[in-house]
């Protein structure tokens, strides 16, 4: 492999993980300042809609078809070319495995024909930087990753160390988004269809229930709320019953995570300093309003300052993976062309080997 420059590094970004093929060049300099170069998000809505969520076969044959020409059109749209690349960052997991074998191995044919390192991303690892792309965020800080496969709390103290303080024991929060959108007759993703449907509606008109509500620890579960919410969307009718319903479930989420990210905040203080009371939310539902506002409240009551992604990067995209491999590079730290695609890869493996049920951030059932 090649030495890195002292001076900066560009880098190439690869996500191919879910239903978003997409490129990115970020630069990351010296001092810690990232700029996006460029961001290309090719989306497969169209593919999947017909089937009301995304078809692990189709996704990948159509990231195959993709690839090239989104990577290309990322370099082009930075001005540069592959020969001014400092390395390539790709996302290795966790995800479809169809899907991330075909963004990582085309980060390793860039690395090999160009001779720049390769990292392998953790997709979680690029949620958890992305709030970098819009601010300076220094470490620690505590995170909230709320998107379509995890709802997370984690404390990150630096590039690669999390630890978890919870997990959800069922769906993730933007899984329940998506599925009671599905019960509400919108269309996949449920989540920014729901939150329009919402507008203006009454949260309070129907009761939904509160999960784990005795609780003391920082663990999510929505599948009560998914099942409740289903039955009532079978009887309405009216287009206002069911804005109604949209709001009051989107209250009920927003009203859970703000919950357990209250004690996440109480259990951090413990251990970390006043000047160390950052927190970060990111992930697709991170996009979301009511969410954000809730979370801001969180921050107001318990002193924490808030940072979340700009909104082009809470949902998948490659600068979020472009940045966590600057920042592993920055470290001197990449990978070997036997990298391997993971579908599973939780970000506190430590928790994960202390305790094989809930691994991969769900506990239960579908764990
Ligand atoms: O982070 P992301 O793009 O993909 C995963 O890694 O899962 O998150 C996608 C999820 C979907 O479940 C989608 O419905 C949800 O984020 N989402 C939203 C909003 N925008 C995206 N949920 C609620 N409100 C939104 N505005
Ligand atoms: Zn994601």
């Amino acid at each position: 492999m090649t030495t890195l420059k002292p001076s900066g590094l560009t880098i190439l970004g690869l996500e191919t993980s879910c239903d978003e093929t997409a490129a990115s060049v970020v630069r990351r300099d010296e001092d810690g300042s990232v700029s996006v170069l460029s961001s290309i998000i090719g989306t497969q809505f169209e593919q999947h809609a017909p089937f009301g969520g995304v078809v692990p076969e189709l996704a990948a044959r159509a990231h195959v078809e993709s690839i090239d020409a989104i990577a290309a059109e990322a370099m082009r749209s930075a001005g540069l070319g592959f020969e001014e690349l400092d390395g390539v960052a790709a996302t290795a997991g966790p995800g479809l495995v169809g899907g991330v074998m075909v963004g990582l191995a085309f980060g390793k044919a860039v690395s090999l024909a160009r001779g720049v390192p390769l990292v392998a991303v953790n997709h979680l690892e690029g949620h958890a930087v992305s709030a970098r792309l819009g601010a300076d965020v220094g470490y620690p800080f505590l995170l909230l990753l709320v998107s379509g496969g995890h709802c997370q709390l984690l404390e990150v103290a630096g590039v690669g160390a999390c630890k978890r303080l919870g997990t959800t024991i069922d769906d993730a929060a933007g899984e329940a988004f998506d599925k009671i959108g599905k019960s509400l007759g919108l269309p996949y993703p449920g989540g920014p269809a729901l939150e329009k449907l919402a507008v203006g509606g009454n949260p309070d008109r129907y009761p939904l229930p509160r999960a784990l509500l005795g609780r003391k620890d920082c663990d999510f579960s929505f599948s009560g709320l998914k099942t409740a919410a289903a039955r009532i969307a079978e009887t309405l009718t009216a287009d206002d019953e069911r804005r109604d319903l949209a709001a009051g479930v989107q209250a009920a989420i927003a009203r859970q995570l703000s919950e357990r990210v209250d004690r996440a905040m109480k259990l951090y203080k413990e251990s970390h300093e006043p000047g160390d009371l950052r927190f970060v939310v990111a992930g697709g539902v991170a996009a979301n309003g009511a969410v954000r506002a809730a979370l801001l409240a969180n921050c107001e009551k318990n002193d924490f300052s808030f940072a979340a992604p700009p909104l082009a990067y809470c949902t998948d995209n490659a600068a979020m993976i472009a940045l966590a491999g600057a920042e592993r590079l920055a470290l001197g730290i990449s990978d070997d062309l036997d990298a391997v695609a993971r579908p599973r890869w939780p970000l506190d493996e430590a928790a994960a080997l202390a305790n094989p049920a809930n691994a991969y951030g769900r506990k239960g059932a579908k764990a």
